[in-house]
């Protein structure tokens, strides 16, 4: 036998030498829920390990990761029932504890990357990412609310903004509200390919934003479905997103592979709520290794030809390397 691929696995060193992909701490955002209110730290029941913060407690988790390397963060607010309403006013209201938490988070780390999300679901009634009207989603009217949320948090201080709601056009029509207030240098993070997933269940706890009619089917995407993505990337591309994001990233892997070949921007991928619980659930019962479940999922991620992953696991991971 001339050929032995076996040889290139005798050793740690040798396996180490011809590793291909590799993750590392600059790679992860992580993603933290905040909730009004002060010294408020409480657990999601179906996320262990994951907690809404109130901005005070936020700031310590935020320093006790920027320790340990992180330095990208995606921020989402939970909001009581009370605030919400058909239209999420308060997603625009200056003194809203999320605008007010992204302004103080930047003020105080001005030097970390701080992304928000942009959608109506935390802010409505109806539970949904646009306007509700006799049971029909509203696109062209819901544009005009995401542009001023995006504003508002665009004035706070974000760094990135991550239109999540899957309405049409509403990359061009943020980045022009955008150019015409001057924040020329904001950057949009499109959720270009996301799926109507069961994996955004334990999300859903976390923020109470499940929908309360129905299902995100006539915006979200069909998961047998892989070139509307192409079709939703040249959208984003041509509307002036700055990154495509695919979600979730598991059962899309072929899709993050898909827009990293045909286009030149940055991919990112979430490694959704879902996906996360999974493993922590069957590692809590002993069936799976948590870190190594987490370091394969991470790095097929990469391996599928995404540069950025939005993970819950970015946490453990910083601790798994400083060990
Ligand atoms: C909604 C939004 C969702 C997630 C991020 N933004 C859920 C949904 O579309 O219902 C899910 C993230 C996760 O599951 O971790 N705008």
């Amino acid at each position: 036998m001339y050929r032995r691929p076996r040889r290139n696995r005798k050793s740690e060193a040798i396996r180490n030498l011809v590793q291909e992909t590799s993750v590392g701490v600059e790679d992860l955002i992580f993603p933290l829920f905040l909730v009004s209110g002060e010294k408020k730290k409480i657990p999601v029941d179906s996320m262990p390990g994951i907690f809404r913060f109130s901005i005070d407690q936020m700031l310590f988790e935020i320093e006790e990761c920027l320790n340990l390397g992180i330095k990208s963060f995606d921020v989402f607010p939970a909001y009581p029932e009370e605030l919400k309403d058909p239209f999420a006013k308060e997603s625009y209201n200056p003194e809203t504890f999320y605008l007010k938490g992204l302004r103080e988070i930047k003020n105080r780390f001005p030097e970390l990357c701080l992304m928000s999300d942009v959608a109506m679901d935390p802010y409505s009634s109806d539970g949904h990412d646009g306007i509700v009207q006799n049971g029909k989603i509203l696109n062209d009217e819901t544009l005009e609310i995401l542009a001023k949320m995006s504003l508002a948090q665009a004035d706070a201080g974000v760094d990135i903004l991550g239109p999540s709601d899957m309405m049409d056009g509403r990359v061009g029509f943020i980045r022009e509200e955008l150019d015409q207030h001057g924040f020329t240098d904001i950057s949009i993070m499109s959720y270009t390919a996301k799926y109507a997933s069961a994996f955004y269940g334990p999300f859903r706890d976390a923020l109470d934003s499940a929908p309360k009619f129905g299902d995100k089917k006539t915006y979200q995407m069909n998961p047998a479905n892989s070139k509307e993505a192409l079709i939703e990337a040249d959208l984003d591309v041509e509307e002036g997103a700055d990154f495509l994001m695919v979600k979730p990233a598991l059962s899309y892997l072929d899709v993050i592979k898909l827009l990293n070949d045909n286009y030149p921007l940055p991919i990112a991928a979430y490694n959704v709520s879902g996906e996360y619980s999974m493993v922590k659930a069957s590692a809590a019962r002993g069936w799976i290794d948590e870190d190594r479940a987490m370091m394969e999922i991470l790095t097929s991620i990469k391996r599928a030809g995404a540069k950025i992953i939005l993970t819950y696991f970015a946490k453990d991971f910083a601790k798994s390397q400083s060990r």
